[in-house]
């Protein structure tokens, strides 16, 4: 029989592991279904001290799920805010601001897997917060506020945070992105419920503006109190994964011209959001 070697250490009551194992374990796969439960219960894992290249990230993510081919090269996306590094570091800088990833999409990001291969000296942190903690937490009144409320997504929205004064050129050019509407409460086919809220949420479908940005901005605030946020002091090669489907995240301002780097993959989205 095969013994796995794998400790898990809570960082937080609400979100957070780190996960103690070794190379072996995490690229023959068979800690694989471990992994993707306590991700689903912790919202957030990371991996210190493994001394990997973008090949090994790459294979750990196959073990997970399917790996995202069509951003970056071989699986592997730059995340840069220096545009001579990554061309759409303007967008990028949408990370700033509570988010998930492709929340654009039919089917939003199961997971992403980021590694740091260059810090900024200053700020840079990553923060994540438990979605389906701070729903579980909702008083009962609030529950049945947002039961079925719909939220349009855009990234026009996201970037009003990047740059508060965009020009006109600049609000075309991003309202050709496809908007996508999609429930403020997620029930997820195990029957559990996260919240959908970041940068990207526009507006509620059919609520007034004032009462809808109002709405959207104390949910926000309720999910990113210090109970459901972890905060993620990395070191260089530290692997950090995430359910993307049961948090959001943000990293903390750090320089253009820093030099942080991580390297990214992504795994597919298994549950459509309509
Ligand atoms: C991302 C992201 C945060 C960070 O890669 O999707 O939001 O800390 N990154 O770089
Ligand atoms: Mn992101």
């Amino acid at each position: 029989m095969t013994t796995t070697n794998l400790e898990v250490i809570d960082l937080t009551p609400r979100i957070g592991s780190e996960i103690r194992t070794d190379l072996d374990t995490l690229l023959s796969g068979r800690a694989a279904a471990t992994i993707r439960e306590i991700l689903e219960q912790r919202g957030v894992v990371f991996f210190r001290g493994l001394d990997i290249g973008d090949e090994q990230q790459v294979a750990i993510a196959r073990t997970l799920g399917t790996v995202v081919q069509n951003e970056g090269e071989n699986g592997i996306y730059k995340i840069s805010l220096d545009e001579t590094v990554n061309q759409r570091a303007q967008y990028l800088k949408g990370s700033l601001f509570w988010h998930f990833d492709g929340s654009l999409q039919p089917y939003p990001n199961l997971a992403t897997l980021l590694r740091a291969v260059r810090l900024s000296p200053t700020g840079g942190q990553t923060e994540l917060c438990n979605t389906y903690a701070a729903y579980e937490d909702l008083p009962p009144a609030d529950k049945e506020l947002i039961a079925d409320l719909r939220v349009v997504h855009s990234a026009e929205r996201s970037q009003y945070y990047v740059t508060p004064e965009m020009s006109y050129e600049e609000v075309v050019f991003w309202q050709k992105s496809p908007t996508k509407t999609c429930p403020i409460v997620w029930t997820h086919r195990s029957g559990r419920k996260s919240l959908l809220l970041g940068a990207t949420a526009d507006y509620v479908v059919g609520m007034p503006v004032e009462q809808s940005r109002a709405l959207l901005a104390r949910l926000r605030d309720w999910a990113t109190q210090p109970q459901y946020v972890y905060r993620h002091e990395w070191q260089v090669g530290d692997l950090l994964i995430w359910d993307n489907t049961g948090t959001m995240h943000r990293a903390l301002p750090y320089p253009e011209d820093s030099g942080r780097l991580m390297h990214r993959t992504i795994l597919a989205g298994e549950e459509p959001l309509e």
